[in-house]
């Protein structure tokens, strides 16, 4: 079994993550997703718009996550790679380099982002005035 994880907030869930998360099931058979918590996003100083319950039942029901984690701090990692045997771990490239450290326990993957779409872009256009 090759097992693959990636982490992320998947919040306003658009293409980008779509494609994301089925290229990284590409790596392997079984494709963990960890999905930031609320508490963990505050301590990022993010908000999601959408609760961690509802983001995690969003990506369950993709068919590209064999299974959803809750992530709660920067920590986890490396117990997770640990505990589901991971061989690969995957990231956007807007993280290029920022996981190299976890490479001594399986592969370090960045895969190249979608262009033109994010939640924080999606949360833009429509914040602006007469969009609708
Ligand atoms: N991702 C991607 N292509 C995009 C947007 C996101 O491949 N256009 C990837 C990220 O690189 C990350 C995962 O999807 O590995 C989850 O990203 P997340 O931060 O939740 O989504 P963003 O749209 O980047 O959110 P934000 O704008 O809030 O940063």
């Amino acid at each position: 079994m090759h097992t693959v994880i990636t982490y992320g907030t998947f919040d306003l869930f658009h293409v980008g993550h779509v494609r994301l998360l089925e290229r990284a099931r590409g790596l392997g058979d079984k494709l963990i997703v960890g999905i930031s918590t609320d508490d963990f996003n505050a301590q990022k100083n993010k908000q999601a718009f959408t609760s961690y319950e509802h983001r995690a039942e969003i990506v369950k029901a993709c068919r590209y996550a064999d299974l959803v984690i809750p992530e709660i701090d920067w920590e986890q990692k490396r117990q997770d790679i640990l505990k589901y045997n991971v061989k690969t771990f995957v990231m956007g490239d807007d993280w290029l380099g920022k996981f190299d450290h976890l490479s001594d326990l399986c592969d370090v993957c960045y895969l190249p982002r979608t262009p033109n779409i994010s939640t924080t872009l999606v949360k833009k256009v429509l914040s602006e005035k007469n969009y609708f």
